[in-house]
């Protein structure tokens, strides 16, 4: 447990390894060089006042609260804009500075509400402990003359509200919003007396650029930018560090706590994956978790055309086992599996593999990441030997190139995105690869040097054209792959990366990128000190995305970009704990840490352990288990928060295996698409009520604390438990701390890591063991993890995919900031007043050659499918190319994707559907009885 507030130096630490003594009001002090007077006498235990500073900003010098006299100078410099200097000395306190401290304090208030008792901020106020600290007692101008206070309050955000009359325009909020969040919605309006804070130009904060992240909440001084949870509730009395349940970021937040009711989430400024930074999903949207949609009590029923009936949690596990026993009696051992979730915790995700594993019996386990990162396990193991990304986030800020590829970091990872904007804005360079104008590709001061507009499923041709241009321009760095790669692996790629197919003219004719884009973009990343490729599920979700990590590795390689800060190959995870509940033991191949369960040792370590025989041979992917169950063979299934139904390609065969099934367990917070054909709906727990650790896309390890208890009133880890005993296997852990000594025990790269140990230093990054106590920021730093580096050939096959006379377009999918995933717990929350439904972007010559104009209805079919959904004409995408999000179920957007998948790991092609696209005048079949089924299948019998 934390206090609320922390302490705030008041401007950022210098970086400057030089000491330099200085003597802060008589007293000898030591401080970095490069500190401003101000840090420097904090550090120092000396708090001189200060409004218009804080330490998450670069000093401004504009409040004038901060005047010191300095030993041999004329004046009062600003503190916090003026370094120490050796030997210098200072004062803090005197006459002469009380007296204008007083006088500066005593305008502000003049022009200020003095409503301190029944203000929302009173008790966390820098007005109001600076007019202490000054010893302000009395105000000689009255309120007769000009000012401020009829200034109205913009409560247009869902979550926070601008009160103009308690603004003492300190430009906090506009230098947050532009060096924090890199954004720039916020600007200081007239002059002089009539200054003001704006949202863009004179817009309210909803209509404007600002995509709500709270930099510039978290960084006013007084109530003017204030969160309503706060304005509803009051403040917090204490807070409990915790971690983001969203996406790959993993971000830090205290959660705030008054009494027991969560009242705010705040940015952990020593969160060593956002510094204090945040955005709108783990800053706001955590109402979901108290919606009153949430399910808390266990329900079963014998039909899934039945309605459900609450039972208790003992009668609920009992039938649940009963059932899988039956079928395995009838069917085999093998006609059940389960399903990990990249969104619950470490200790959670690794019960349920050894539920299937130990309980079951068999290996059929396989996880969400199934569907979005398994291609990024294999082609950087393949290449360098580890199933993860080579850096951590801020080794963004030494790179001189960044190359974004399939991925869209300003709207899936925010905080990340804030922190390259910065190094950009510093001078790095961008090159993006994306069918997509993605908001990287011009932003406020970010603009990228080449952007690639690639067609969708060409991802391999392009990467093989930009390693063809560095190889045969000389630019590779051939002492680096001689020293640390595999050499015949290096001269057969080299061979076929030279041939005619792989040069920019040849691919050109493919991808729709002319050869001198791609001659530049190859110049720029294979002539830079430092080259970094970021990427995401437009990489994996192909046909081909195996091959394309490994043609991003064999790139870096070639190019000797791995192995230090600046540079690297860094998947961005769209979920949460995605690279968790892959580390965990999720696949049907591979025990935790990514040891083949055909390994005979390392099935005799774990057998030892559970006390229980492994079965040798791995069991099904997620795919297998649907086409298992349509045939008759696969009958039961424990899904743990995943929803299948609306996040699987190709819908309609996965409502048929789902339908085909005797046992389908679903536990979750609400019911979900797949809940409607389940059988036993287990109740989940929020990120709030858990106990254990997510991992997020640099391999760090965070913990999860229980801010609130579970709202089902039991830990979700012990429903697996309990389902195990049931099933006659001894699981007994009694606590999750527990579970992490066992994953430690069991994972060599885990060999060191415990709750205790976490508790201790914050978070570590695997590998964390005797040979990296303090764990690995970077990977592969002396030689790579399997020894010598290994290039594969990446030859390009098409997908099968294809567009055709009656499908002439690609539809691609996304996802959007304010959204996440299949939006079960962002569409439960205000978020959705930035955006409510999917839409369809169509580019206007492809629109107007349909007749469809901004918002028509239109229908999007496809070889599997069709749907309905609005359109939105937009030049973002490219001719011939129309792109959605899939955050709303009634939308479908899976309808229309097809069962093509990645050929080394199945996961599926997402990015690439070939589709045609029409005016509409009513909603689709699939549409129409979704709402039908919808009503008869989530049914609640009357207790
Ligand atoms: S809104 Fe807050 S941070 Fe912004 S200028 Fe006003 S007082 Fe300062
Ligand atoms: S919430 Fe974020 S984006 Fe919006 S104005 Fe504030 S700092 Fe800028
Ligand atoms: S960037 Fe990701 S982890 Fe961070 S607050 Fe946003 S959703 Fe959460
Ligand atoms: S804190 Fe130094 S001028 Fe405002």
């Amino acid at each position: 447990m934390n206090n609320v507030r922390e302490r705030d130096l008041a401007t950022p630490a210098s970086t400057n390894p030089e000491r330099v003594d200085i003597e802060i009001d008589g007293m000898p002090a030591t401080v970095r060089a490069g500190t401003s007077i101000l840090r420097a006498a904090r550090e120092n235990g000396v708090d001189i006042p200060k409004l218009c500073a804080t330490d998450s900003l670069q000093p401004f010098g504009s409040c004038r609260m901060c005047l010191v006299e300095v030993e041999g100078r004329n004046g009062y410099p600003a503190s916090c804009t003026t370094p120490v200097e050796p030997g210098m000395k200072i004062r803090t306190q005197t006459g002469a500075l009380a007296r204008l401290r007083r006088n500066v304090m005593e305008l502000y208030i003049s022009d200020h509400p003095l409503d301190c008792l029944t203000c929302s901020a009173n008790g966390d106020c820098e007005l109001q402990d600076m007019a202490g600290s000054v010893g302000l007692r009395d105000v000689r101008y009255g309120f007769e003359g000009e000012n401020h206070l009829d200034e109205g309050v913009d409560a247009s955000n869902p979550y926070f509200q601008f009160d103009g009359s308690k603004c003492i325009v300190c430009s906090r909020c506009v230098r947050a919003c532009d060096e924090t969040q890199g954004t720039f919605a916020l600007t200081i309006e007239g002059r002089g007396f009539a200054s003001k804070v704006s949202a863009s130009i004179g817009e309210d904060f909803l209509d404007s650029e600002c995509v709500s992240c709270g930099a510039c909440v978290q960084a006013c001084p007084t109530a003017t930018l204030m969160e309503k949870s706060i304005v509803e509730h009051g403040q917090p009395d204490h807070s409990i560090v915790t971690t983001c349940a969203y996406c790959g970021v993993g971000c830090s937040f205290k959660a705030e706590m008054k009494g027991d009711q969560l009242v705010r989430m705040t940015p952990y400024k020593d969160g060593q994956a956002n510094h204090g930074h945040s955005c709108v999903k783990g800053r706001f949207a955590w109402g979901y978790a108290s919606h009153r949609d949430r399910v808390t009590q266990p329900m079963i029923r014998d039909d899934v055309k039945d309605p459900w009936r609450a039972v208790s949690w003992e009668e609920a596990i009992e039938f649940a086992a009963e059932r899988f026993r039956d079928i395995q009696d009838k069917h085999g051992r093998k006609s059940v599996g389960g399903i990990t979730s990249s969104r619950c915790t470490n200790e959670e995700v690794y019960v349920v593999q050894k539920l299937v594993r130990a309980a079951f019996g068999n290996n059929n386990v396989d996880t969400c990441a199934r569907v979005c990162h398994s291609p990024t396990g294999y082609g950087l193991k393949t290449t360098l030997g580890t199933s993860a990304g080579t850096q951590p986030f801020d080794s963004v800020m030494d790179a001189d190139v960044i190359m974004v590829i399939g991925a869209n970091p300003t709207e899936a990872h925010p905080v990340f995105a804030s922190q390259m904007k910065r190094r950009l804005r510093q001078g790095a360079k961008l090159i993006v690869v994306d069918p997509r104008q993605i908001g990287l590709v011009r932003s406020p001061h970010v603009e990228a040097e080449h952007h690639l507009a690639l067609q969708p499923g060409t991802n391999v041709p392009v990467i093989n054209a930009l390693a063809h241009v560095i190889v045969a321009e000389n630019l590779a760095d051939e002492d680096y792959v001689r020293d640390r790669c595999d050499l015949d692996s290096w001269d057969a790629w080299r061979a076929m990366i030279l041939r005619e197919e792989n040069s920019p003219e040849s691919v050109a004719a493919i991808s729709g990128v002319d050869a001198d884009t791609i001659r530049a973009a190859a110049r720029l990343y294979g002539s830079a000190q430092n080259a970094a490729i970021y990427y995401g599920l437009g990489v994996t979700e192909h046909s081909q995305g195996s091959t394309m990590v490994m043609g991003m590795a064999n790139l870096a390689m070639a190019t000797g970009n791995l192995g230090r800060s600046g540079v690297g190959v860094n998947p961005l995870r769209g979920q949460n704990n995605v690279q968790g509940s892959c580390d965990m033991g999720s696949f049907p191949h591979e025990l935790a840490g990514y040891r083949p369960v055909a390994d005979a040792e390392v099935r005799t370590q774990f057998e030892q352990h559970w006390g229980v025989a492994i079965d040798p041979e791995p069991g099904f992917r997620i795919p297998n288990m649907f086409d298992a169950a349509c045939a008759g063979d696969f009958k039961g299934m424990y899904i743990q928060g995943e929803d299948l139904a609306q996040s699987d390609p190709n819908t309609q065969h996965v409502e048929e295996a789902l339908s085909s099934m005797e046992c389908v367990v679903v536990q979750d917070l609400f019911l979900n698409e797949t809940a409607k054909f389940a059988h036993v709906f287990l109740p989940g727990t929020s990120f709030l009520e858990k106990d254990g650790t997510f991992i997020n896309a640099e391999r760090r390890i965070n913990r999860v604390r229980p801010v609130i208890p579970p709202a089902q009133g039991k830990d979700e880890w012990r429903i697996t438990q309990e389902l195990a005993q049931a099933l006659g296997y001894d699981m007994d852990y009694s606590s999750a701390a527990e579970i992490m000594d066992e994953i430690a025990k069991l994972t060599p790269t885990f060999s060191n890591v415990s709750f205790a140990f976490l508790d201790e230093v914050g978070s570590v990054q695997w590998p964390c063991n005797d040979a990296a106590p303090m764990g690995t920021p970077i990977m592969h730093v002396d030689a790579f993890v399997r020894g010598k580096g290994l290039f594969v050939e990446t030859d390009y096959v098409p997908t099968e995919e294809r567009t055709s006379r009656k499908f002439p377009l690609l539809l691609t999918t996304g996802r959007i900031l304010s959204q996440y995933n299949v939006g079960a717990q962002t569409r439960r929350t205000p978020n959705n007043a930035w955006y409510g439904e999917d839409l369809l972007e169509i580019h206007p010559s492809d629109a107007e050659m349909r007749g469809i104009n901004e918002g028509d209805l239109v229908s999007l079919t496809s070889r599997k499918g069709d749907i309905t959904l609005k359109a939105t004409v937009t030049d973002k995408v490219q001719p011939g190319v129309v792109y959605t999000t899939f955050h709303n179920p009634e939308t479908g957007a899976n309808v229309v994707t097809t069962e093509y998948s990645d050929w080394a790991t199945n996961c599926p092609e997402y990015k690439v559907t070939a589709v045609q696209v029409a005016p509409a005048m009513r909603r689709s079949s699939w549409q129409e009885n979704f709402e039908k089924r919808a009503r008869e299948t989530t049914r609640v019998a009357d207790a």
